[in-house]
């Protein structure tokens, strides 16, 4: 039997918390031979950790054999000591009618102390994984905390967006799932995010090729998968869980995987245009478990040009909002 990995999840009593937490103590996330003590976060209000105390209960009722313990805790130091994979999901999500960027001002600060807290007690190995939007400044915020792991460990989630274009190309194209490749989402997890179609390929064919309605993929393809989140919230009157969840497990496994090519937000060096320190989604290749290169060689029309200034734009601007968060 392998050593448990610890792994740390924030806001582990909220919806993504419930939709995701079953499944990593089932191996779905870090394998079906890998043992995991589930390290849980949630506020200190009696209510938050009454709902955790329950979630715990009913993971024990699974009698998950790979569940090799859990920790319950309000204390940051607590949940993230010696965790490899620190899953940064607790905050507010948006109500009906507000953009993610709207969150800022409420969620930023909790990742200050989020990500002082890693820096101090997690492994040496620690990943961190931002789920709490908006997840790519959140995740830039928790970074600058980071003295001792390099910010390159810190990544935001911009997976769900990926597999939303990947769905709505196969449904478009009339082809199952497995026939879109290299699909990847560029810039904030926000509607301004470029997923960029130019690329990608259907059944090895570029989309373009497949589907030859430009307007389209330009003006109804592009605006859905960026507002697919409010499209969810609208209809279920609370944010995306299950997919997010899902996603969150998706992006950790590839970052498991050396070889896997998939879309990360990441500390920007400057590729694609994008402002250097903002956390800008981009392709990645997984080099070995847990370590990524970003993929920089791919050319961009002018029109996706546009798509990443604009993008780009935002970022620097949710940067500005934040400016005392980042000392
Ligand atoms: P939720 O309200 O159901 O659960 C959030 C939980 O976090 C609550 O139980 C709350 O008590 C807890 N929490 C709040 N602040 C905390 C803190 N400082 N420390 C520990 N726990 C804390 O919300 P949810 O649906 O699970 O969504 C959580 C976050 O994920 C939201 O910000 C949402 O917008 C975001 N989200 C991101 C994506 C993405 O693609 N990046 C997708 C879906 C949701
Ligand atoms: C999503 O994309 O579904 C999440 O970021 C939740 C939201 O607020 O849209």
């Amino acid at each position: 039997m392998k050593k448990p990995v610890r792994v740390a999840l924030t806001g582990a009593a909220g919806n993504i918390g419930y939709a995701t937490l079953f499944r990593i103590a089932a191996g779905e996330m870090l394998g079906k031979d890998q043992p995991v003590i589930l390290q849980l976060l949630e506020l200190p209000v009696e209510k938050a950790q009454a709902a955790l105390r329950g979630v715990a209960l009913e993971l024990e009722d699974c009698a998950f054999p790979l569940l090799a313990g859990m920790v319950l805790t309000d204390d940051p130091k607590v949940a993230f000591k010696d965790a490899s994979w620190c899953l940064l999901v607790g905050s507010k999500p948006r109500l009906p009618g507000m953009e993610r960027a709207d969150l800022l001002k409420d969620n930023g600060k909790i990742f200050v102390g989020q990500g002082k807290a890693i820096d101090e007690v997690a492994a040496d190995d620690a990943r961190v994984v931002v789920v709490g939007n908006p997840c790519n400044t959140n995740c830039m915020i928790a970074a600058q905390q980071a003295r001792r792991l390099p910010k390159s460990r810190f990544t935001a989630m911009v997976r769900l967006d990926q597999n939303r274009a990947v769905s709505q190309l196969a449904a478009k194209a009339g082809v199952p799932i497995t026939e879109i490749a290299d699909l990847y989402i560029y810039g904030n997890h926000s509607p301004s995010m470029f997923a960029d179609f130019t690329h990608a390929t259907i059944g090895g064919k570029p989309v373009t090729e497949v589907i030859t309605d430009k307007a389209w993929l330009e003006t109804e393809f592009l605006p859905k998968i960026g507002k697919r989140g409010a499209a969810v919230l609208e209809a279920r009157g609370q944010s995306s869980a299950a997919s997010a969840g899902n996603a969150m497990m998706d992006h950790v496994r590839a970052l498991s995987t050396p070889g896997a090519i998939h879309s990360v937000a990441v500390e920007s060096d400057g590729s694609y245009g994008f402002a250097k320190g903002i956390w800008a989604g981009v392709p990645v290749r997984t080099t070995e478990p847990g370590s990524y290169e970003v993929i920089t060689s791919y050319a961009m029309t002018d029109f996706a040009k546009s798509k990443l200034e604009l993008t780009n734009a935002e970022l620097v601007s949710e940067r500005e909002t934040v400016q005392e968060l980042l000392g």
